[in-house]
């Protein structure tokens, strides 16, 4: 199997919850069938519960789950801030007198980018959250410059959110690689909506992911979960 490859991508959404976390393991998935050694990051996570007993973030568990490389058992090293409060993390640091420090969030991914075959950095919230220090995802994004796959959550009001974030994510230089329809609720006119998208966005459509039954959806996603959404995409070519 290939090794260090540096092969990666950040996967933005067209806002939170959209399912950024569940494409993000997906991805991580698809690319275990290709490089041995993967895992997941994230620059920061707001939120935590007991997830089996044990104070935990639902994002880190997933990512944790999907990723291969050892690395992954020490939760701390997929993601140098982990914040309480569900909230703006921004916010949340301030309210905790917590500094988020820009260059820990990149030095935490350049050195699994470093050990890894492949990598998969899901991003917070949509593509401009403001960290600290004036900085911001977008320019986490642009750091790292990993090719961007955007998940677009499919719902009233997904096309406008869609179509900015494009723009953003182009005019920071980066490729996008493809976008992920991710159908998180019922919608009026899904396929009409999804076409739509497909004939304005000028990147692949990398797959539909249907709404997901209860069990499925439930966070942190089960092997079972992610396996099902991979079903449903496939890797930037
Ligand atoms: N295809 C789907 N079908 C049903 N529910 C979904 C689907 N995708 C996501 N969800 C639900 O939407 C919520 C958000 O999903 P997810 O955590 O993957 O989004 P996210 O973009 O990573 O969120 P965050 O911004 O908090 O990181 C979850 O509760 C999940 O169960
Ligand atoms: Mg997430």
């Amino acid at each position: 199997m290939p090794s260090n490859q540096n092969v990666g991508f950040f996967v933005t959404g067209t806002d939170t919850e959209v399912g950024k976390t569940l494409v993000s393991g997906a991805l991580l998935l698809l690319l275990q069938k290709k490089y041995s050694q993967v895992i997941g990051y994230k620059p920061v996570v707001a939120g935590i519960s007991l997830i089996d007993g044990e104070p935990q973030n639902e994002d880190l568990v997933t990512l944790a789950l999907a990723s291969t490389h050892e690395a992954a058992k020490d939760i701390s090293n997929i993601c140098p801030y982990i914040l309480e409060t569900p909230s703006a993390p921004h916010l949340v640091a301030k309210k905790n007198g917590i500094a988020l420090n820009y260059d820990k969030m990149l030095d935490g991914y350049q050195v699994l980018a470093k050990q890894v075959d492949a990598v998969v950095v899901e991003g917070v919230g949509g593509f401009k959250v403001p960290f600290h220090q004036n900085k911001d995802s977008a320019d986490f994004a642009k750091d790292i410059g990993l090719p961007v796959i955007l998940v677009v959550g499919m719902r009233l009001g997904c096309i406008n959110h869609a179509l900015l974030t494009v723009e953003a994510v182009l005019g920071r230089g980066l490729t996008l690689a493809g976008w992920v329809a991710n159908t998180i609720g019922p919608m009026n006119l899904l396929d009409e909506n999804i076409q739509s998208l497909q004939q304005l966005i000028k990147a692949p459509l990398l797959g539909t992911i249907p709404h997901l039954n209860q069990e499925l959806a439930k966070t942190p996603y089960t092997k079972l979960a992610l396996e099902t959404a991979v079903s449903y995409i496939r890797l930037p070519d």
